[in-house]
């Protein structure tokens, strides 16, 4: 049964979680169009975030958030389970849908992560379109870096006790997919962490921490405290629950006590089995969150 499941960064609660809602009511429709014409999972997800990307109100593509010096520096990474192909890029700044160009990393097959400059050169050699990494700046994000910087002289990032970075608004993209062959995909694409230092990577950017699918298991899209998600591998990690357990939300949801507790993070997944059953889970107040499946008549949002 094919099936997708979206989600749009977990992270602290705001006033009006409906200013999500278009946004990930699109991406969810733009994956589910792939599926429902008898497309690949891979597609799916990489339409998904790309939606997402192309939506300044979420932390990838336009609106991404800002560095400690006021530049954009994106990551991004997308696995197709059957032959555990995948393509990743990190602090890229000149390409406006960075999953497109992790996607092409995949295609092309020869390495699994490129970075920064060589990331660059290998999206004008494949022939992807050069943006001015101005344009992806937000008014909106410039504030936030305004007021970060007033609140955290010697911008260090601002932990709650318990180990999470406070106050972060919602907004890594991911998405994960089972299409009608029993193929599972799965993406994700952030502009990482407001403040962070350049040339920080993040979870998003690494397979296995931020987004992992095996066809006969299940797909992961990972979101929130990057340095916790790599810590605990979690994207993988979720999958061997997933094994024992053969029950998706349950997957998530032990995921998410390990992140927390052996990561000391804040965060989110999502999982799609490989039979399309669907699962998520966040230690936050908010992760919009979106899917739909044949015996749907409109994506659920359930947030
Ligand atoms: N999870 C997104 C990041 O920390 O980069």
């Amino acid at each position: 049964m094919p099936s997708i499941i979206v989600h749009g960064g977990a992270g602290a609660a705001v006033a009006d979680a409906d200013e999500f809602r278009p946004g990930m009511r699109a991406a969810v429709s733009a994956g589910w169009a792939v599926l429902a014409g008898g497309g690949r999972a891979l597609d799916a997800v990489e339409a998904a975030v790309r939606s997402l990307e192309d939506d300044e109100r979420f932390n990838a593509g336009r609106g991404a958030v800002l560095t400690e010096d006021g530049t954009v520096e994106m990551d991004a990474s997308i696995m197709e389970g059957d032959r555990l192909g995948c393509g990743a890029v990190g602090a890229v700044s000149r390409v406006a849908n960075p999953i497109t160009l992790a996607r092409r990393v995949l295609d092309d097959s020869r390495h699994v992560l490129l970075v920064a400059h060589g990331a660059h050169a290998f999206a004008r050699a494949a022939g992807l379109p050069e943006c001015d990494p101005a344009s992806l700046i937000t008014e909106r994000q410039r504030r936030r870096l305004a007021e970060r910087r007033a609140a955290t002289p010697g911008n260090t990032p601002s932990r709650t006790p318990g180990g999470a970075r406070s106050g972060t608004l919602p907004g890594t993209v991911g998405a994960t997919a089972l299409d009608r062959h029993g193929t599972v995909a799965a993406a994700t694409s952030t502009g990482g962490m407001l403040g962070k230092r350049p040339g920080r990577v993040g979870d998003s950017a690494l397979i296995g921490c931020g987004t992992y699918a095996d066809s006969s298991l299940g797909g992961v899209s990972c979101t929130g405290d990057g340095e916790a998600i790599i810590r605990v591998v979690l994207a993988r990690r979720a999958l061997e629950y997933l094994k024992e357990a053969d029950d998706p939300d349950y997957a998530a949801k032990v995921s998410v006590d390990l992140l927390v507790e052996e990561g000391r993070g804040e965060g989110g997944l999502i999982v799609v089995d490989w039979r399309g059953r669907i699962g998520y889970a966040h230690s936050t107040p908010l992760m919009p969150v979106g899917w739909m499946t044949p015996t749907l008549g409109e994506p659920a949002l359930p947030f």
